[in-house]
């Protein structure tokens, strides 16, 4: 017996890989901040989005088919998802499912799927995305006239089946049937518009890869303009019809984006994606969004008069955030940083500032026990990410190093890591060797000191201050 015993669990170890049984994926990517956001086993290529929805009701019903390649053997695989499923079907076959935790669909196709192997999956659902709640809240805003999803880094679970983690990008077709009259906004292209039976639906395209959380759809009574930027560019935006006192203020700001986009290219390199624009939707939460091509703006950003600031700022994020994206929710900072940096250079043009003015300021206004300085930009934790050290400090981290390096390398650096990553992902330590390498200095520890310690730096971000 023992020798028998021994025999077998030879024959096991000689046994060839691929002849391995097919197992599940994982429940999640593996981001140490959010393990259960995405899944593993397969990568997703496109998803192609087709709804129906009455804003009378917030109802959303349709079909999400998603195309994807298992990266291992699959036994099953999970989507993130939080709407009631009708149907899953894989490869036309219908699958079983279930739900587990707050966002797992955990589906088990009738056969495994083989690594390398290309799969089609079908997902029936309807639901009122508004009622549903995951974490305690609910990402999908509801408007007097529809709804919208937007939200960081949630949001697609409240209207399509996704592997929702930013490191598995994908291309998008959204398209939503809704009542003549209103209007549905969406990321890339609007392709197609066309009305029957009192219903009129509205095809966008997205053909330049988009992470999840940077699809967007709203539903409402909007008012669409469309133009070209000054480099041909085309421009759409969307105004609810319902702001209000906020509606000139809005639209004096959204309308400058062709303006605004053009004059960041200047400094970012040429814009990645063949659309641009925003949408102000009538909610009444305060936080910006750079859904990949159009932005989502709440109307109280607009509340205090025009703000280009914060135009500029979701603009700067096509570039760092949308075209090249985390890989992990933990470099934060290559999004906020910049996109804060940004803001800094559009003030000094517009003469109210410096950026190295506003990052003294940033050093000067937060003594050294304000617990301002316990965040760090690098790392900022789950709780954290959307802090104003990520924004402000990590902003100051960003002049620091433009010191450091000098403009000539500074410049390069900041042209040159989106054009390095265009449409892909990377990590902070991947930007910190690309900007050793472009400057021939070593970052480590000015990065070190800037992002990843808990308090204030022993001299400030330039050459005018210290502490
Ligand atoms: N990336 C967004 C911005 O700074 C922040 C979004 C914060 N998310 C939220 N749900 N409040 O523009
Ligand atoms: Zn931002």
């Amino acid at each position: 017996m023992l020798a028998a015993a021994a025999a077998s669990a030879v024959l096991l170890l000689t046994t060839p890989a691929s002849a391995a049984a097919p197992t599940p994926g994982a429940a999640g990517a593996g981001d140490t901040y959010y393990p259960t956001y995405g899944n593993g086993g397969y990568d997703v290529t496109h998803y192609d989005i087709r709804l129906k929805y009455q804003p009378a009701t917030d109802r959303l019903e349709g079909t999400t088919t998603i195309l994807a390649t298992a990266t291992q053997d699959l036994s099953r695989f999970d989507l993130d998802f939080a709407l009631p499923v009708s149907e899953v079907l894989v490869d036309g076959h219908r699958a079983a499912f279930t739900t587990s935790g707050e966002q797992e669909l955990v589906v088990t196709p009738a056969a495994p799927l083989a690594k390398g192997s290309r799969t089609t999956v079908v997902v029936r659902y309807a639901g009122v995305p508004s009622s549903v709640s995951r974490y305690g809240f609910t990402a999908w805003l509801r408007t007097p006239d529809g709804g919208v999803a937007a939200g960081e880094p949630e949001s697609a679970w409240w209207w399509f089946p996704s592997n929702d983690h930013p490191s598995d990008k994908a291309t998008f077709d959204v398209s939503v049937l809704v009542p003549d009259g209103t209007q549905a906004i969406s990321n890339g292209l609007l392709v197609s518009q066309r009305s029957q039976l009192g219903w009129t639906r509205y095809s966008w395209r997205q053909d330049r890869p988009q992470a999840t959380y940077l699809a967007t759809l709203a539903l409402g009574r909007f008012d669409i303009t469309t133009g070209t930027t000054a480099s041909g560019l085309p421009v759409l935006n969307a105004y609810s019809r319902d702001l209000g006192a906020n509606d000139g203020a809005a639209r004096a700001s959204v309308e400058r984006t062709g303006e605004l986009v053009d004059w960041l290219s200047g400094y970012l390199g040429p814009y990645p994606f063949d659309s641009v624009g925003g949408y102000v939707p009538n909610v009444t939460t305060h936080f910006a969004l750079e859904a990949q091509t159009r932005v989502f703006y709440s109307p109280a950003q607009f509340a205090a008069g025009s703000n280009t600031s914060v135009v500029v700022h979701e603009l700067a994020h096509q570039w760092y955030g949308d075209s090249v994206s985390l890989d992990r929710w933990s470099d934060i900072w290559l999004n906020e940083g910049f996109a804060r940096y940004a803001q800094w250079m559009w003030s000094e043009h517009e003469n109210e500032g410096t950026a190295q003015e506003l990052a003294d300021y940033v050093y000067a206004s937060h003594p050294a026990d304000d617990p301002f300085w316990t965040v760090k930009p690098g790392d900022p934790g789950p709780d954290a990410q959307f802090d104003i050290a990520v924004y402000d400090r990590g902003a100051a981290a960003v002049q620091a190093l433009r010191v450091a390096v000098g403009d000539d390398a500074f410049f390069r650096i900041l042209k040159g890591w989106p054009a390095e990553h265009r449409y892909g992902n990377a990590t902070l330590d991947q930007f910190r060797s690309f900007a050793e390498r472009i400057s021939g200095k070593p970052l480590g520890p000015l990065l070190d000191t800037w992002l990843f310690t808990p308090a204030r730096p022993a001299a400030g971000p330039g050459p005018a201050t210290t502490a």
